[in-house]
């Protein structure tokens, strides 16, 4: 069960060598958490282990935006995507982060494996800005149809400025 958390206003910054790492199965349960992501989350080992990663997610990431991950997951591609987290306090701090398919021996996707780092402040207005109008579609287009009507804009936006989401990332990233 996930417990219901205030969220604050209060922002965790990641140091530029914080590397937060996590391992999950094939459902996006919790199977490894490093240090990093204990401290900055603020939660223990135990409170995380066999969770859903949705754990730490925060109300104003727009769904549209997972459902991109898993579309992408699932086609055992990489994702690479910038995202708001929410610590057990209800403080936020954003990351940038990598997740890709872990294979077993006999080459089936056994789980998924991430890799986050901090974000660049013109990284956050920018991811900030298409997220806030996600946010607005989704409400409007209610819950039986929002990740599929804030993805289908975003796809449609970055395409009209030549680019994709995963090429929008990591050009945020480089620069
Ligand atoms: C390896 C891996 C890492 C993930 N990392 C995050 C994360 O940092 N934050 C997050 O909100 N969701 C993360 N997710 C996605 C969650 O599993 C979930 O799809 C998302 O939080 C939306 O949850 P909800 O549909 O229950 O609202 C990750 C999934 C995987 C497989």
């Amino acid at each position: 069960m996930k417990a219901r958390i205030t969220p604050t206003q209060r922002e965790v910054r990641l140091a530029d060598d914080d590397l937060i790492v996590s391992k999950t199965d094939s459902t996006g349960r919790l199977t490894y958490v490093n240090r990093t992501f204990m401290r900055i989350s603020n939660y223990p080992e135990h409170a995380l282990l066999g969770q859903q990663h949705n754990l730490v997610r925060h109300p104003d990431m727009p769904r549209g935006v997972f459902r991109l991950m898993w579309e992408t997951l699932k086609a055992e591609r990489e994702f690479f995507g910038i995202i708001k987290n929410m610590t057990s306090d209800g403080d936020f701090y954003w990351v940038f982060a990598n997740v890709t398919p872990d294979h077993d021996q006999g080459g089936g996707v056994s789980g998924y494996f991430s890799v986050r780092r901090s974000v660049p402040l013109a990284a956050v207005a920018a991811a900030s800005e298409l997220y806030t109008r996600m946010l607005q579609l989704e409400r409007s287009a209610g819950p039986a149809t929002a990740p599929e009507a804030s993805l289908a804009w975003l796809r449609r936006t970055l395409t009209e400025r030549q680019t994709t989401y995963e090429r929008f990332v990591l050009g945020l990233y480089a620069s």
